[in-house]
């Protein structure tokens, strides 16, 4: 059977800002990325989506962008990132880049072009009004904001400095795409689409998602785009997808995405009032219904991405884990989902068990999200004291403190001081650490990704049939992938409590305890094959 490549790949994602520094002032860069290539290929990464590089006023840590094709100096130049793609490809990795197609910053041209006057060429990449509705930013206060130059309000569906672009302007869409094409020709493999869901919006009707013409915006992107590229790829943001519209988005024969990111599993524990700021306590079953039932549809009509961890989320081991149990969670936590039918990615700092930060005042804080929440949640009736553990087990941040590579000052990530600290207490998981013992969590990593991409499991990986076991457990996580009499199975107790183990028949691929016992140790987990 046929198949596109992104299928077998697995896919690695840098925030660039907190990868490797190279030139000591606190910030990661591309030079950093190049010089840890050997380590994202050993991993057997075969991909690297890079958070936003572009140049940008940073209001949203680059979300924001003022140029679509140039680099922002602080993580170097153009011809940093024409080294980075061709150093990747001479190791068989390609470069996603993360396009924000849904907004630009307000120091775009085109919007200090739009705002300055009326009769601007370029106020119909905007979305203006004379009155302003009710519509909330995401980031806290009315989503329009007073133009003074042409007094009227334009749209923002996040911080006022990010400005939405109007996608019903052909000569917007055109420019879009003139950008796409720009890193296409370069050599990129394709793009991870920030927040895409938006860009059929009608903010009249109050319609922010999945807006009437929604799907055809993404096919023209995809006709004009990337999808002109034999194995060009493009990978959705979509937080309000859920299965049955992850179809929409990804049946190859619409000619949309190759994939889309669904959030449904971890917007299921979120609080009816203060929403993700405060979170109810995982609950195993909960989360495997929600992820079997992404495993249920047509692979030739659909195709899933895999992931616990990214720049927007707070660590999963802190959140779904139990840290007395740090090593054998991490490992079970990535294997238990690794060999679901889907694309997996791998968010920096995952393969070593990077956890939160410890912030220890709102100052520690850099993300415009919780440094208005902190203000938000109080004004919602937490008190400061509650608004700061809110942050500190939910911010963004949390996920964005340097990459650990060894426990020295400065954690091997710059010479100077990182822009963001937020985690001087965890000195025992780097990568100088992990390298050295033979059973560390990146170890195991190394190991499950061979597993995964072996030939004599691929197709079962990729296309067996998925049957789920042992449902009356709760806590359990196991399943088959099967083809014919072929089978992979994956047995893990995603809980703290040993209990009575399973029937474990075949040859073990993984395991991660140092030894096998007669018990089902807590979130011990064994992957094996008959
Ligand atoms: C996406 C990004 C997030 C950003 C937002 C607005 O959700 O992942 O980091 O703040 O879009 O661009």
């Amino acid at each position: 059977m046929s198949h596109p490549r992104f299928q077998d790949d697995v896919i690695y994602q840098v925030y660039p800002r907190s990868y490797q520094d190279t030139d000591g002032d606190g910030i990661g860069d591309l030079k950093g990325i190049i010089k840890r290539l050997p380590y994202i290929e050993k991993l057997g990464a075969t991909a690297i989506w890079i958070s936003p590089c572009f140049r940008s006023p940073m209001e949203d840590m680059g979300y924001d962008i003022s140029d679509y094709k140039s680099v922002d100096p602080i993580f170097g130049t153009d011809e940093d990132m024409d080294l980075l793609i061709e150093e990747a490809g001479k190791r068989g990795i390609r470069i996603i880049l993360d396009m924000v197609l849904n907004h630009t910053s307000k120091e775009h041209p085109w919007f200090r072009s739009a705002r300055s006057s009326l009769d601007s060429p370029y106020r119909e990449f905007y979305i203006f009004r004379d009155k302003p509705n009710d519509i909330q930013a995401t980031f806290g206060g009315s989503a329009w904001e007073w133009n003074e130059e042409t007094k009227d309000y334009y749209f923002h569906l996040y911080a006022p400095g990010q400005p939405d672009l109007n996608w019903d302007s052909e000569r917007m869409r055109e420019a879009l795409y003139d950008a796409c094409n720009y890193w296409l020709d370069k050599g990129v493999y394709g793009f991870r689409l920030d927040v895409i869901e938006n860009i059929g919006k009608d903010v009249d009707r109050h319609i922010l998602q999945n807006g009437p013409h929604l799907h055809e915006r993404l096919h023209e992107l995809n006709h004009r785009t990337f999808g002109r590229k034999e194995e060009s790829i493009a990978i959705g943001e979509c937080w309000c997808a859920d299965t049955e519209s992850r179809m929409l988005y990804t049946n190859p024969e619409r000619e949309e995405l190759s994939m889309v990111f669904l959030f449904n599993d971890w917007g299921a524990f979120h609080d009816p009032k203060y929403g993700k700021w405060r979170c109810r306590p995982f609950d195993c079953r909960t989360y495997r219904d929600i992820i079997y039932e992404r495993q249920e549809t047509d692979p030739a009509k659909s195709w899933d991405t895999i992931f616990w961890n990214n720049h927007d989320l707070p660590r999963a081991l802190n959140r779904y884990g139990d840290l007395r149990y740090r090593k054998e969670c991490a490992k079970m936590m990535f294997a238990s989902t690794l060999f679901l039918r889907g694309t997996p990615f791998i968010y920096q700092g995952d393969e070593i068990g990077m956890i939160n930060g410890s912030f220890h005042s709102i100052e520690d804080y850099r993300d415009i999200e919780a440094i208005n929440h902190y203000q938000i949640l109080q004004d919602m009736g937490m008190s400061e004291r509650e608004a700061m553990e809110a942050l500190a087990s939910t911010a963004r941040d949390n996920a964005r403190i340097p990459m650990r590579w060894n426990g020295r000052k400065g954690y091997g990530f710059t010479s100077g001081t990182p822009w963001i600290d937020g985690g001087k207490d965890d000195p025992e998981y780097n990568v100088a650490r992990e390298e050295k013992d033979p059973s560390s969590i990146l170890a195991f990593y190394r190991e499950a990704i061979r597993v995964w991409k072996d030939p004599l499991y691929r197709e079962l990986v990729r296309d067996g049939a998925f049957e789920p076991d042992y449902l009356e457990k709760g806590d359990w996580i196991c399943y088959t992938r099967r083809i014919g009499e072929r089978r992979l199975r994956v047995f893990a107790n995603f809980s703290s409590r040993t209990c009575e183990k399973p029937d474990i028949p075949g040859t073990i691929l993984l395991h991660n305890y140092e030894d096998i016992s007669e018990e089902f140790r807590p979130y011990e987990i064994y992957v094996t094959t008959l």
